[in-house]
Protein backbone atom coordinates (compact mmCIF):
# COMPACT_ATOMS: atom_id res chain seq x y z
CA UNK A 1 0.00 0.00 0.00
CA UNK A 2 1.51 3.37 -1.00
CA UNK A 3 1.96 6.40 1.39
CA UNK A 4 1.79 9.62 0.89
CA UNK A 5 5.00 11.08 2.50
CA UNK A 6 6.34 14.92 3.56
CA UNK A 7 9.29 15.82 3.91
CA UNK A 8 9.68 19.11 6.39
CA UNK A 9 12.79 20.52 5.69
CA UNK A 10 13.38 19.13 2.15
CA UNK A 11 15.74 21.95 1.42
CA UNK A 12 18.36 21.19 3.82
CA UNK A 13 21.07 18.55 4.40
CA UNK A 14 19.09 15.86 5.98
CA UNK A 15 16.25 16.28 4.02
CA UNK A 16 17.79 16.39 0.58
CA UNK A 17 19.41 13.21 2.25
CA UNK A 18 15.79 11.95 3.24
CA UNK A 19 14.72 12.30 -0.52
CA UNK A 20 17.17 10.59 -1.78
CA UNK A 21 17.16 7.26 0.85
CA UNK A 22 13.16 7.08 0.55
CA UNK A 23 13.83 6.61 -3.40
CA UNK A 24 16.86 4.49 -3.30
CA UNK A 25 15.06 1.98 -1.08
CA UNK A 26 12.03 2.24 -3.05
CA UNK A 27 9.78 3.29 -0.11
CA UNK A 28 6.26 2.95 -1.20
CA UNK A 29 4.96 6.39 -1.89
CA UNK A 30 1.58 7.26 -3.86
CA UNK A 31 3.64 11.24 -3.78
CA UNK A 32 5.56 12.66 -1.49
CA UNK A 33 5.47 16.37 -0.90
CA UNK A 34 8.87 18.62 -0.22
CA UNK A 35 8.49 21.24 2.73
CA UNK A 36 10.93 24.05 3.58
CA UNK A 37 10.51 27.71 5.20
CA UNK A 38 8.60 30.17 2.77
CA UNK A 39 11.99 31.48 1.76
CA UNK A 40 12.85 28.39 -0.17
CA UNK A 41 8.80 28.01 -2.19
CA UNK A 42 9.51 26.95 -5.80
CA UNK A 43 12.68 25.85 -4.85
CA UNK A 44 13.24 22.49 -6.78
CA UNK A 45 14.85 19.59 -4.99
CA UNK A 46 15.72 16.12 -6.27
CA UNK A 47 13.67 12.90 -6.02
CA UNK A 48 14.56 9.95 -8.03
CA UNK A 49 15.15 11.02 -11.70
CA UNK A 50 12.69 13.98 -10.54
CA UNK A 51 12.29 16.76 -9.04
CA UNK A 52 9.92 18.54 -6.73
CA UNK A 53 8.63 21.71 -6.28
CA UNK A 54 9.32 23.05 -2.60
CA UNK A 55 5.97 24.15 -0.81
CA UNK A 56 5.91 26.22 2.76
CA UNK A 57 5.41 24.54 5.92
CA UNK A 58 2.96 27.40 6.92
CA UNK A 59 0.45 26.82 4.50
CA UNK A 60 0.19 22.94 3.98
CA UNK A 61 -2.68 21.17 5.22
CA UNK A 62 -1.59 17.96 6.58
CA UNK A 63 -4.95 15.67 6.54
CA UNK A 64 -4.53 12.98 4.21
CA UNK A 65 -0.84 12.85 4.34
CA UNK A 66 0.60 9.66 6.37
CA UNK A 67 4.23 9.86 7.03
CA UNK A 68 5.95 13.37 7.94
CA UNK A 69 9.53 12.99 7.87
CA UNK A 70 10.78 16.43 9.78
CA UNK A 71 13.76 18.08 9.60
CA UNK A 72 13.55 21.43 10.41
CA UNK A 73 15.52 22.00 14.08
CA UNK A 74 13.87 21.67 16.96
CA UNK A 75 11.56 24.95 17.13
CA UNK A 76 9.93 23.78 14.17
CA UNK A 77 9.37 20.56 15.45
CA UNK A 78 7.75 22.00 18.72
CA UNK A 79 5.62 23.95 17.08
CA UNK A 80 3.91 21.74 14.26
CA UNK A 81 4.64 17.92 15.03
CA UNK A 82 1.81 17.98 17.43
CA UNK A 83 -0.18 19.96 15.36
CA UNK A 84 0.88 16.97 11.98
CA UNK A 85 -0.09 14.36 14.38
CA UNK A 86 -3.35 15.53 14.97
CA UNK A 87 -4.19 15.68 11.80
CA UNK A 88 -3.39 11.85 11.46
CA UNK A 89 0.06 11.92 9.80
CA UNK A 90 2.60 9.85 11.78
CA UNK A 91 5.74 12.24 12.70
CA UNK A 92 8.92 10.60 12.72
CA UNK A 93 11.39 14.28 14.06
CA UNK A 94 15.33 14.49 13.59
CA UNK A 95 15.49 16.94 16.38
CA UNK A 96 15.99 16.69 19.60
CA UNK A 97 12.81 18.34 20.65
CA UNK A 98 10.93 15.06 21.43
CA UNK A 99 13.71 12.33 22.44
CA UNK A 100 13.63 12.40 25.85
CA UNK A 101 9.70 12.50 25.99
CA UNK A 102 8.33 9.48 28.04
CA UNK A 103 5.55 9.28 25.25
CA UNK A 104 8.12 9.25 22.57
CA UNK A 105 9.60 6.00 21.11
CA UNK A 106 13.17 6.67 20.58
CA UNK A 107 14.65 4.51 18.03
CA UNK A 108 17.03 2.65 16.08
CA UNK A 109 15.99 -0.02 14.28
CA UNK A 110 19.08 -2.70 14.78
CA UNK A 111 19.23 -1.74 18.25
CA UNK A 112 15.30 -1.31 19.69
CA UNK A 113 12.47 -1.63 17.26
CA UNK A 114 10.78 -3.42 19.53
CA UNK A 115 9.77 -0.37 21.42
CA UNK A 116 7.55 0.59 18.63
CA UNK A 117 4.85 -2.12 19.80
CA UNK A 118 4.63 -0.27 23.01
CA UNK A 119 2.40 2.45 21.18
CA UNK A 120 3.02 5.84 19.60
CA UNK A 121 1.09 7.52 21.90
CA UNK A 122 1.66 11.54 20.81
CA UNK A 123 2.34 10.00 17.09
CA UNK A 124 5.87 11.26 17.43
CA UNK A 125 8.53 9.09 16.89
CA UNK A 126 12.43 10.64 17.36
CA UNK A 127 15.19 10.10 15.55
CA UNK A 128 18.18 9.88 17.88
CA UNK A 129 21.10 12.32 17.98
CA UNK A 130 23.89 11.13 15.00
CA UNK A 131 26.68 10.72 17.18
CA UNK A 132 24.07 8.32 19.06
CA UNK A 133 22.80 6.62 16.51
CA UNK A 134 26.12 5.40 14.99
CA UNK A 135 27.57 4.69 18.83
CA UNK A 136 24.44 2.48 20.09
CA UNK A 137 24.74 0.68 16.47
CA UNK A 138 27.95 -0.79 17.34
CA UNK A 139 27.44 -1.31 20.91
CA UNK A 140 24.70 -3.39 20.74
CA UNK A 141 25.88 -6.53 20.45
CA UNK A 142 28.92 -6.34 22.84
CA UNK A 143 26.46 -4.77 25.20
CA UNK A 144 24.62 -8.22 24.93
CA UNK A 145 27.55 -10.17 25.62
CA UNK A 146 29.06 -8.64 27.84
CA UNK A 147 27.02 -5.91 29.82
CA UNK A 148 28.16 -2.45 29.32
CA UNK A 149 29.36 -0.79 32.48
CA UNK A 150 30.85 2.65 31.25
CA UNK A 151 31.42 4.41 28.44
CA UNK A 152 34.16 6.99 27.28
CA UNK A 153 33.44 8.59 24.05
CA UNK A 154 35.15 11.26 22.52
CA UNK A 155 33.45 12.52 19.09
CA UNK A 156 35.31 13.74 15.76
CA UNK A 157 32.14 15.25 14.35
CA UNK A 158 31.75 17.09 10.68
CA UNK A 159 30.40 20.62 10.48
CA UNK A 160 27.53 18.66 7.78
CA UNK A 161 26.02 17.83 12.00
CA UNK A 162 25.58 21.61 12.44
CA UNK A 163 23.27 22.14 9.00
CA UNK A 164 24.06 23.48 5.68
CA UNK A 165 25.21 26.73 6.88
CA UNK A 166 28.30 25.39 8.72
CA UNK A 167 29.40 23.89 5.64
CA UNK A 168 29.14 26.66 3.89
CA UNK A 169 31.74 28.34 6.44
CA UNK A 170 34.42 25.83 6.29
CA UNK A 171 34.58 25.94 3.00
CA UNK A 172 34.53 30.02 3.00
CA UNK A 173 36.95 29.98 6.03
CA UNK A 174 39.18 27.21 4.55
CA UNK A 175 39.81 29.34 1.15
CA UNK A 176 40.16 32.72 3.09
CA UNK A 177 43.48 30.93 4.68
CA UNK A 178 44.68 30.50 1.51
CA UNK A 179 44.02 33.56 -0.27
CA UNK A 180 44.35 35.68 3.39
CA UNK A 181 41.13 36.88 2.81
CA UNK A 182 39.85 38.42 6.66
CA UNK A 183 38.35 35.00 8.73
CA UNK A 184 34.90 35.30 10.77
CA UNK A 185 33.91 32.73 12.98
CA UNK A 186 29.71 32.82 12.11
CA UNK A 187 28.23 29.22 13.06
CA UNK A 188 30.94 28.42 15.64
CA UNK A 189 32.18 29.70 17.98
CA UNK A 190 36.10 29.74 16.82
CA UNK A 191 37.52 29.16 13.48
CA UNK A 192 36.96 25.92 11.76
CA UNK A 193 39.10 25.37 9.02
CA UNK A 194 42.41 23.91 9.98
CA UNK A 195 41.30 24.00 13.24
CA UNK A 196 39.26 21.66 16.01
CA UNK A 197 36.48 22.67 18.04
CA UNK A 198 35.80 21.10 21.65
CA UNK A 199 32.04 22.51 22.16
CA UNK A 200 28.81 20.99 20.58
CA UNK A 201 25.64 22.63 21.42
CA UNK A 202 25.68 25.33 24.55
CA UNK A 203 27.15 25.18 27.71
CA UNK A 204 25.24 23.57 30.73
CA UNK A 205 25.67 24.17 34.63
CA UNK A 206 27.87 20.77 34.76
CA UNK A 207 30.65 22.35 32.55
CA UNK A 208 29.30 19.49 29.68
CA UNK A 209 27.83 20.43 26.69
CA UNK A 210 24.25 19.67 25.36
CA UNK A 211 25.56 17.89 22.30
CA UNK A 212 27.53 15.42 25.24
CA UNK A 213 24.58 15.32 27.10
CA UNK A 214 21.89 13.95 24.66
CA UNK A 215 24.74 11.24 24.16
CA UNK A 216 25.10 10.63 27.76
CA UNK A 217 21.05 10.22 27.89
CA UNK A 218 20.38 8.47 24.75
CA UNK A 219 22.46 6.06 24.94
CA UNK A 220 20.33 5.11 28.25
CA UNK A 221 16.91 5.44 27.45
CA UNK A 222 18.11 3.43 23.94
CA UNK A 223 20.25 0.48 25.30
CA UNK A 224 20.03 0.37 28.57
CA UNK A 225 19.76 2.91 31.57
CA UNK A 226 22.42 1.27 33.61
CA UNK A 227 25.27 2.98 31.74
CA UNK A 228 27.64 5.28 32.83
CA UNK A 229 28.98 7.61 29.86
CA UNK A 230 31.05 10.57 30.03
CA UNK A 231 31.70 11.55 27.03
CA UNK A 232 33.49 15.22 24.86
CA UNK A 233 32.45 16.42 21.40
CA UNK A 234 34.86 18.10 18.99
CA UNK A 235 34.12 19.59 15.70
CA UNK A 236 36.62 18.94 13.36
CA UNK A 237 36.78 19.90 10.18
CA UNK A 238 35.62 17.57 8.18
CA UNK A 239 32.49 18.22 5.54
CA UNK A 240 30.68 14.19 6.12
CA UNK A 241 31.24 11.56 8.81
CA UNK A 242 31.09 11.74 12.43
CA UNK A 243 33.89 9.68 14.02
CA UNK A 244 34.43 8.43 17.53
CA UNK A 245 36.70 6.99 19.82
CA UNK A 246 35.25 4.52 22.20
CA UNK A 247 36.28 3.24 25.70
CA UNK A 248 34.15 0.42 27.06
CA UNK A 249 34.31 -1.42 30.57
CA UNK A 250 32.02 -4.12 30.51
CA UNK A 251 30.56 -6.41 33.26
CA UNK A 252 31.86 -9.57 32.04
CA UNK A 253 34.90 -10.91 29.98
CA UNK A 254 35.07 -10.53 26.24
CA UNK A 255 38.23 -10.75 23.89
CA UNK A 256 38.63 -8.03 21.47
CA UNK A 257 38.67 -11.16 18.99
CA UNK A 258 35.10 -11.94 20.49
CA UNK A 259 34.13 -8.49 19.63
CA UNK A 260 35.32 -8.19 16.66
CA UNK A 261 33.28 -11.41 15.69
CA UNK A 262 30.39 -10.52 16.81
CA UNK A 263 30.15 -7.01 15.30
CA UNK A 264 31.05 -8.63 11.99
CA UNK A 265 27.72 -10.71 12.63
CA UNK A 266 25.48 -7.42 13.74
CA UNK A 267 22.62 -5.42 11.43
CA UNK A 268 24.10 -2.33 9.94
CA UNK A 269 27.62 -2.99 11.18
CA UNK A 270 31.39 -3.29 8.76
CA UNK A 271 34.42 -4.43 10.47
CA UNK A 272 37.42 -3.15 8.88
CA UNK A 273 39.93 -3.75 11.09
CA UNK A 274 43.63 -4.29 9.79
CA UNK A 275 46.67 -4.09 11.85
CA UNK A 276 48.45 -2.60 9.02
CA UNK A 277 48.65 0.99 7.74
CA UNK A 278 45.43 2.57 6.63
CA UNK A 279 43.45 -0.97 8.20
CA UNK A 280 40.92 1.08 9.50
CA UNK A 281 37.81 3.43 8.20
CA UNK A 282 37.51 7.23 7.98
CA UNK A 283 35.01 9.60 7.61
CA UNK A 284 35.79 10.55 4.13
CA UNK A 285 35.15 7.02 3.29
CA UNK A 286 32.26 6.36 5.21
CA UNK A 287 30.38 9.40 3.62
CA UNK A 288 27.17 8.48 1.20
CA UNK A 289 27.26 4.86 2.75
CA UNK A 290 24.85 3.64 5.08
CA UNK A 291 26.98 1.17 7.45
CA UNK A 292 28.31 2.12 10.77
CA UNK A 293 32.13 1.44 10.24
CA UNK A 294 34.01 -0.07 13.67
CA UNK A 295 38.27 -0.15 13.25
CA UNK A 296 41.07 -0.46 16.13
CA UNK A 297 39.47 -3.03 17.68
CA UNK A 298 41.41 -3.79 20.88
CA UNK A 299 42.17 -4.08 24.96
CA UNK A 300 41.76 -1.50 27.33
CA UNK A 301 44.43 -2.67 29.53
CA UNK A 302 43.60 -0.10 32.11
CA UNK A 303 40.46 -1.85 33.72
CA UNK A 304 39.50 -5.65 34.52
CA UNK A 305 37.04 -6.04 31.15
CA UNK A 306 37.74 -3.58 28.77
CA UNK A 307 37.91 -2.32 24.97
CA UNK A 308 38.59 0.34 22.84
CA UNK A 309 37.41 0.56 19.28
CA UNK A 310 36.76 3.78 16.44
CA UNK A 311 33.21 4.28 15.35
CA UNK A 312 32.64 6.14 11.55
CA UNK A 313 29.61 6.63 9.72
CA UNK A 314 27.71 9.05 7.21
CA UNK A 315 26.23 11.37 9.52
CA UNK A 316 23.45 12.67 7.39
CA UNK A 317 22.95 8.78 6.30
CA UNK A 318 22.64 6.50 9.05
CA UNK A 319 22.90 9.38 11.65
CA UNK A 320 19.33 11.08 10.35
CA UNK A 321 18.30 10.15 6.89
CA UNK A 322 18.36 6.38 6.71
CA UNK A 323 17.56 5.76 9.91
CA UNK A 324 14.89 7.76 9.53
CA UNK A 325 13.46 6.16 6.95
CA UNK A 326 14.22 2.34 8.43
CA UNK A 327 11.93 3.68 11.05
CA UNK A 328 9.24 4.04 8.20
CA UNK A 329 10.00 0.43 7.30
CA UNK A 330 9.86 -1.09 10.21
CA UNK A 331 6.02 0.17 11.26
CA UNK A 332 5.36 -0.81 7.33
CA UNK A 333 6.65 -4.38 8.02
CA UNK A 334 5.19 -4.64 11.20
CA UNK A 335 1.80 -3.71 10.09
CA UNK A 336 2.06 -0.30 12.44
CA UNK A 337 1.44 2.40 9.91
CA UNK A 338 -2.10 3.29 9.33
CA UNK A 339 -3.29 4.97 6.11
CA UNK A 340 -4.25 8.94 7.07
CA UNK A 341 -8.31 8.86 6.68
N1 LIG B 1 22.96 17.16 10.10
C1 LIG B 1 22.99 16.09 10.89
O1 LIG B 1 23.95 15.31 10.98
C2 LIG B 1 21.79 15.79 11.70
C3 LIG B 1 21.69 14.55 12.25
C4 LIG B 1 20.60 14.26 13.03
C5 LIG B 1 19.64 15.22 13.23
N2 LIG B 1 19.76 16.46 12.67
C6 LIG B 1 18.70 17.42 12.91
O2 LIG B 1 17.93 17.58 11.71
C7 LIG B 1 17.45 18.93 11.63
C8 LIG B 1 17.88 19.57 10.31
O3 LIG B 1 19.29 19.54 10.19
P1 LIG B 1 20.03 19.95 8.84
O4 LIG B 1 21.43 19.60 9.07
O5 LIG B 1 19.33 19.40 7.65
O6 LIG B 1 19.83 21.56 8.83
P2 LIG B 1 19.93 22.57 7.58
O7 LIG B 1 20.78 22.03 6.52
O8 LIG B 1 20.28 23.88 8.19
O9 LIG B 1 18.41 22.65 7.02
C9 LIG B 1 17.35 23.15 7.80
C10 LIG B 1 16.03 22.90 7.06
O10 LIG B 1 14.96 23.35 7.88
C11 LIG B 1 14.14 24.24 7.13
N3 LIG B 1 13.54 25.26 8.00
C12 LIG B 1 14.17 26.13 8.82
N4 LIG B 1 13.24 26.94 9.41
C13 LIG B 1 12.03 26.56 8.94
C14 LIG B 1 10.70 27.01 9.18
N5 LIG B 1 10.43 28.01 10.02
N6 LIG B 1 9.67 26.38 8.53
C15 LIG B 1 9.94 25.38 7.67
N7 LIG B 1 11.19 24.91 7.39
C16 LIG B 1 12.21 25.49 8.04
C17 LIG B 1 15.10 24.87 6.15
O11 LIG B 1 14.36 25.45 5.09
P3 LIG B 1 14.93 26.74 4.28
O12 LIG B 1 15.98 26.21 3.34
O13 LIG B 1 13.70 27.22 3.59
O14 LIG B 1 15.47 27.68 5.31
C18 LIG B 1 15.93 23.65 5.73
O15 LIG B 1 15.18 22.90 4.81
C19 LIG B 1 17.98 19.61 12.89
O16 LIG B 1 17.00 19.48 13.90
C20 LIG B 1 19.19 18.81 13.25
O17 LIG B 1 19.50 18.90 14.62
C21 LIG B 1 20.80 16.75 11.90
Amino acid sequence: MPYKVAVVGATGNVGREMLSVLAERAFPVSEVVALASTRSVGTEVSFGDGTLKVKALDYYDFRGTDIVLMSAGGRVSKEWSPKIADAGALVIDNSSQWRMDRQVPLVVPEVNAQVLEGGIPKGIIANPNCSTIQLVVALKPLHDAATIKRLVVSTYQSVSGTGKDAMDELFTQTRAVFVTDPLEPKIYPKRIAFNVIPQGGTFLDSGYTTEEWKMMVEVQKILDPDIQTTCTVVRVPVFIGHSEAVTMEFEKPITAQAARAMLREAPGVLVVDKHEDGGYVTPVEAAGEDAVYVSRIRKDPTVEHGLVMWVVSDNLRKGAATNAVQIAECLMNRNLLKKAA
